[in-house]
């Protein structure tokens, strides 16, 4: 049997009693569903959180944790029409862990459902040499959605949402392929551009 595909899955919010640990648990069953393996990586980690004050021995963790992975899935809400500065000090916290690698984008929060800060991060993850997926998985107001173990409550919405999953899902296994191919062809390193 071919060996599972390993996506990190990254959280977003640090806040205490926040809704990003519902929706990631509903994600990364969805990602097992469709064949990948998983790795949380949680900035609110006592592990990492000092990657926000810039400590090398959190970085190094946070470099151990991103290592290896065949993509990224970015679950987070959105504040003020953009990633939460955690995510984005998590993010430039490491560079060649990106390389080449295809990251899927899920956001939630108000009536924007997350989107706009989810095209927030498509600039950043351009700047880091990744693939962002074209595809996204969105939730308005996931706090009237999720219970606390992710699970989806109304049967249409969790219908809508494991659709849309669907079509990530395929995406996100087509460009981990794709990406993995050619690294393996040619290892992939932005400083040889001279
Ligand atoms: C200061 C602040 C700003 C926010 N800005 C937005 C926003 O611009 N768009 C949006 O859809 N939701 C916004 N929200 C709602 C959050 O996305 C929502 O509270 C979400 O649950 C936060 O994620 P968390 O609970 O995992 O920390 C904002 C919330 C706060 C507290």
């Amino acid at each position: 049997m071919a060996e599972r595909k390993c996506i990190g899955v990254i959280l977003g919010s640090i806040r205490e009693g926040r809704i990003n640990d519902r929706v990631a648990f509903w994600v990364i069953r969805q990602l097992e569903h469709h064949g990948f393996a998983t790795r949380t990586i949680d900035p609110a980690d006592p592990g990492l959180l000092p990657v926000q004050t810039g400590d090398p021995a959190a970085i190094q963790r946070l470099r151990d944790r991103m290592a290896d992975l065949d993509g990224f899935v970015i679950v987070t809400p959105e504040y003020n029409h953009a990633e939460p500065g955690p995510l984005k000090t998590l993010i430039d916290s490491v560079t060649a862990e990106w390389w080449a690698r295809p990251v899927g984008l899920i956001g939630y929060g108000g009536i924007s459902g997350g989107l706009r800060a989810l095209e927030a991060l498509r600039i950043i993850l351009a700047e880091l040499h990744t693939v962002a997926l074209r595809d996204t998985v969105s939730f308005t107001s996931p706090w009237r959605k999720f219970d606390e173990l992710g699970h989806i409550t109304d049967a249409n919405d969790a219908a809508a949402a494991e659709a849309a999953m669907a079509v990530f899902a395929h995406r996100l296994d087509w460009w981990a392929d794709a990406l993995a191919h050619a690294r393996h062809a040619k290892p992939y390193d932005p400083r040889d551009d001279g």
